[in-house]
């Protein structure tokens, strides 16, 4: 794959967009295609207003070369605009059966050179490469919305991918000004996995009552100098997507308890109070209202914060454990994609494994639940204190 590779985005959303716009500014040629007539003409209208506004600032000086050189076709029989694609890149709704199909059509269509990617967030890389005759020819590429801003994507080989796509878009993202970290095909990949506990954590401190949403939003942001705080970041994605990327995990983890979803942001979900986009969430975000206030009391915000940093931590060493990425990537992923302010395996030593293990071991015997069994690489690292990075 070189800068002649044509790229194909199917699927035309938000992250089909971003990704369009990325290949594209690296000097593609892209071919963006939807089902919706309408979604691929809003998709264009937005390119075309955000390549002009880059322009105007001077980020780019080829504005209208880029838009020419993507061209929008509706995704249906007889596919024929996809089919000069060297790489092509699926960015559909969040479902197997859909996923499936698209990568069947595409497969009878492109050439047999052609690799084929998803952008899927949580399902099984390894499921989708299974529609195809080919399914070697099929690799994860998880992007970070907004695509354009975030440097992260995961790069998750599938069971049947051939060895070297591998190096072959690690090598491609790099050119696109991406930075990839390559990770197991297990749920959640690096970040959605890692990244649990700043959510989960967050709502069983506010269900128990130890303190409310404001204070423990303060308690990382001051304390944990997080960008922001779980429930104010909850909002803002939106529960009905991070709501259902926890109860995915959740199911695709055989209902291990550390990722048990709550029942809290499960309710918001039902009464459509997703967060920012619907101006109500954990917060109401109606001018009229104010914002509660955090009550600042430093031994409740260390408390708090040293939870969910435990949980967090634990969670990083144990996919070091399993294997799911290299020490590197993990860290790289946590900071480029959900902007955390240190690598958790870094701040795991800095902290000391011992001190983060006797956290762990004290939410353990407090509540006996195997949410708070610590891994065993941290129970290893906490001897001697041994540093991981
Ligand atoms: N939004 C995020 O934050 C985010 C981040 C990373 C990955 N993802 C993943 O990216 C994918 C797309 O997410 P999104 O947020 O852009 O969704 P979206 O709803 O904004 O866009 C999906 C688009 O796919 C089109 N589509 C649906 N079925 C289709 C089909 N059969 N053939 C062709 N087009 C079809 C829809 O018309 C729509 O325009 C999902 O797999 C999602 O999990 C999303």
């Amino acid at each position: 794959m070189n800068e002649q590779t044509i790229i194909g985005i199917i699927g035309s959303g938000a992250m089909g967009t971003g990704i369009a716009q990325v290949a594209a500014i690296a000097g593609h040629k892209v071919v963006l295609s939807d089902a919706n007539g309408e979604a691929l003409g809003r998709a264009k209208a937005n390119l075309i207003t955000t390549l002009i506004k880059l322009q105007e600032k001077g980020k780019i000086n080829n504005a209208g070369q880029i838009l020419e050189n993507i061209s929008y076709t509706q995704f249906r029989e007889p596919f024929t605009e996809l089919a000069p694609c060297g790489l092509i890149i699926e960015a559909v709704v969040e479902r197997l059966d859909v996923k499936h199909n698209v990568f069947k059509n595409l497969e009878a269509v492109v050439s047999n050179d052609c690799v084929l990617a998803t952008n899927t967030s949580s399902l099984s890389v390894t499921s989708i490469a299974a529609a195809c005759q080919n399914p070697s020819r099929v690799i994860g590429l998880h992007f970070f919305n907004p695509a354009p801003l975030m440097a992260l994507v995961e790069i998750i080989p599938a069971l049947q991918t051939e060895a070297n796509l591998v190096p072959e878009t690690k090598e491609l993202m790099l050119k696109w000004g991406k930075t990839p970290v390559i990770t197991k095909d297990t749920p959640g990949f690096i970040v959605n996995r890692v990244a649990r506990p700043y959510y989960g954590e967050a709502l069983r401190i506010y269900e128990e009552g130890i303190a409310d949403m404001a204070t423990i939003d303060w308690a990382m942001t001051e304390i944990g100098k997080f960008r922001m705080g779980p429930f104010a970041l909850m909002d803002y994605i939106g529960h009905d997507v991070n709501y259902v990327v926890t109860e995915t995990v959740f199911q695709s983890f055989f209902y291990d308890p550390r990722y048990k979803p709550s029942f809290s942001q499960k309710r918001l979900l039902e009464a459509g109070w997703l967060g920012r986009k619907s101006g109500k969430g954990f917060y109401n975000y109606a001018d009229s209202n104010t914002m509660p206030l955090p009550k600042k009391d430093l031994d409740l915000g260390l408390q708090i914060f040293e939870r969910i940093l435990a949980m967090l931590i634990n969670e990083a060493i144990d996919a070091l454990h399993l294997n799911i990425a290299n020490a590197a990537d993990l860290e790289i992923a946590m900071t480029k994609g959900v902007n955390y302010p240190k690598g958790l395996l870094q701040w795991c030593d800095e902290w000391g494994a011992a001190n983060c293990l006797a956290k762990l071991d004290s939410l353990y015997h407090e509540y006996h639940e195997d949410r708070y069994r610590a891994s065993t690489l941290l129970r290893k690292q906490a001897i001697g204190n041994k540093k991981i990075v």
